[in-house]
């Protein structure tokens, strides 16, 4: 069953005296019935993830970690494991974002590996991708998000898309405040899909939930996800003020 899905990625904001008010914010939003069966999902930094884990734990709030290192443990130093994210209750986790790419180096062979550890962990994956402007520029985008798709997930089993989110996120519209046209959404979501379908099947295709990101916010939230491939958002600085994540929650 295809799943609405509202996620917030606070990215590098917020300590943890904000952290506790945020969560705090959106607790009382959501308890006051504002979710109507959508799944919703907080992504705060790796030092706050132990506090909103314990703090979500009695809500229908989901907490992500941002990113985790491919290995199980070993000497890496500054990095995060599978294992130590399940452990504290974490179960969710975003990989491939744009900023994991641009800033980190990221690849798509780096992020395969990322998604096998996450799912041999029992983690549910938040897969992100999508196309710089150049790509969309040049009519290369259809091109750019299959080939991000194939090389990072295309190995895998058909079993295992029950536990991957899509997240289609065109870099030109992530903190930029220009939004993807709910047509240029749909359009890539409905292309996801039809690969999806090619590669494993309708039921598999049919059965993901691919969200939308970059830009959402509370005034184009209704008319994004008002598209018939597009079952959610994942949501950068509308997610870091209570009011504005449920409504965008509220949106869907
Ligand atoms: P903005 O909503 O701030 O554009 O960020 C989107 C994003 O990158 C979510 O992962």
């Amino acid at each position: 069953m295809r799943q609405k899905i509202v996620a917030g990625n606070w990215k590098m904001n917020k300590n943890l005296d904000e952290a506790k008010e945020l969560i705090k914010g959106i607790k009382k939003e959501v308890q006051a019935g504002l979710e109507d069966g959508t799944r919703v999902i907080i992504a705060p930094c790796f030092v706050n993830l132990h506090y909103a884990a314990k703090k979500t734990k009695k809500s229908t709030i989901e907490v992500a970690a941002q990113n985790m290192h491919q290995a199980n443990s070993g000497a890496y130093t500054g990095e995060v494991s599978a294992d130590m994210l399940t452990n504290l209750g974490v179960n969710i986790v975003i990989l491939g974002h744009s900023e994991r790419r641009e800033y980190f180096g990221e690849t798509d062979e780096l992020l395969a590996q990322k998604v096998d550890a996450a799912l041999e962990n029992k983690l549910e994956v938040v897969f992100c991708f999508g196309e710089l402007l150049e790509d969309r520029k040049s009519g290369n985008h259809f091109k750019v998000v299959e080939n991000q798709l194939k090389k990072a997930l295309f190995h895998l089993q058909e079993a295992d898309f029950k536990n991957i989110i899509l997240a289609y996120e065109p870099v030109w519209a992530i903190g930029t405040g220009e939004t993807a046209s709910p047509e240029q959404a749909q359009e890539i979501h409905a292309f996801v899909r039809e690969l999806l379908t090619k590669k494993y099947g309708v039921e598999t295709a049919n059965a993901i939930s691919i969200l939308y990101g970059g830009s959402v916010k509370p005034a184009n939230a209704k008319e994004i996800f008002s598209k018939p491939d597009v079952d959610g958002g994942l949501i950068g600085g509308a997610a870091l003020k209570a009011e504005d994540f449920a409504a965008i929650i509220k949106s869907i």
